[in-house]
């Protein structure tokens, strides 16, 4: 079976790189919009970082800020977003091609994914802190070829100084849509106490309070992290529990029959992820139930997501990697969980989600 996959793969490799073939495909009627699209697809690939960098241009220019109100002209947006009118010009016209901008004659209004982004303010601290992983994306060889944490993203992301103000509140900002996610895809009815370790500022735990009030709520994190938490909670006139521990070191506190891993096993290796499920394996009742949350490899229509843009966000952090649902389960086994199963969520790009018993 191998055999023959490989044969019809070579044959069909042979072709594709055959310039008279490709020719052909895009003139012939029925191969021609397959062509362009996939002419199309290969540019997008070598262009993807200059996209990249004209959305992070108009993120730290605020240039969607500048129009969500009114269309501007080139010169009343080089005004307000105070750079010269040629690169306002050609900012403005790489912005509208993406679609970020929109050309209403000589005026730029917010463009479909821009106000997407709009009403989504996190996401634009996401894009600014990626100037930290494109600075490690510049020799992408030199990276790849030696696995080190003296990078730009691994000095963002430094648990080992007990926590970080700036990163939390990046995590915390993006959480609302994965809670949502996670809250509408699974009950948490059934269960007493929630205890989410690596639990952040609590974003996660104040929206499950508000769906649950009468949910018991535990916060693990690093010290630093755990008193970010408590103003947090006290802010948003929640009642929660936060406890300063560090699931590398110290054992769990045992008091929930449920616990939460929202983003926190993708970024460790395998050695860490294990004990940290073994720890949590050991702070659950027999009956006891957690749930892993995050983005994952090889999700079916988001593979790029998991595969390409964690797989490597996670290799420049120096450690932990995407992992497969499987890879996830086998994990899980490994600790001691015998049953783990997923539960579908709306938006698997954002979060799948696994419930282990
Ligand atoms: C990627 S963030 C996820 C935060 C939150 N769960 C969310 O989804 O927004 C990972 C969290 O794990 C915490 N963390 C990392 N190493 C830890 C450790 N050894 N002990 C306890 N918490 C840790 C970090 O401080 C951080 O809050």
């Amino acid at each position: 079976m191998t055999g023959l996959f490989d044969l019809l793969l070579n044959w069909r490799n042979r072709r594709l790189v055959d310039p008279s073939f490709q020719n052909w495909a895009a003139s012939f009627p029925l191969t021609r919009p397959i062509a362009q699209r996939r002419a199309r697809e290969v540019f997008d690939l070598t262009a993807g970082f200059v996209y990249s960098q004209i959305l992070f241009a108009c993120v730290e220019l605020r240039v969607f800020d500048a129009v969500k109100d009114s269309a501007l002209t080139v010169p009343a947006l080089a005004k307000k977003i105070g750079l010269p009118e040629s690169g306002t010009d050609r900012l403005a016209r790489a912005a509208a091609s993406l679609r970020l901008l929109e050309k209403c004659g000589q005026k730029y209004a917010l463009g479909h994914h821009g106000a997407a982004l709009f009403g989504n303010p996190s996401v634009f601290s996401m894009i600014k802190h990626h100037a930290a992983l494109y600075m490690d994306l510049s020799d992408p060889v030199a990276l790849l070829r030696e696995r080190t944490r003296d990078t730009a993203l691994a000095k963002y992301w430094d648990y080992t100084a007990g926590g970080s103000a700036e990163y939390s509140e990046l995590m915390s900002g993006t959480q609302s849509f994965i809670s949502e996610e996670i809250l509408s895809a699974y009950s948490f009815d059934q269960h007493t106490h929630l205890m989410d370790v690596g639990g952040g500022v609590g974003a996660f735990l104040c929206a499950a309070k508000r769906k649950h009030p009468s949910l018991k709520a535990t916060l693990c994190d690093l010290p630093n992290v755990v008193a970010l938490a408590r103003a947090h909670f006290i802010e948003q006139n929640i009642k929660a529990d936060a406890v300063a521990c560090n699931f590398q070191t110290d054992p769990l506190p045992f008091s929930a029959d449920i616990i939460t891993l929202i983003r926190v096993l993708h970024d460790h290796d395998d050695e860490v992820a294990v004990s940290l499920l073994g720890a949590i394996r050991a702070a659950l009742p027999d009956s006891g139930t957690l749930l892993v949350a995050e983005p994952m490899a090889e999700t079916p229509g988001a593979e790029p997501t998991g595969d390409a843009y964690f797989g490597m966000y996670l290799w420049a952090m120096g450690t932990g990697r995407p992992r497969s649902l499987e890879e996830i389960r086998e994990l899980l086994r490994h600790s001691g969980f015998a049953h783990a199963k997923e539960i579908k969520t709306r938006r698997p790009i954002l979060t799948r989600v696994v419930i282990a018993r």
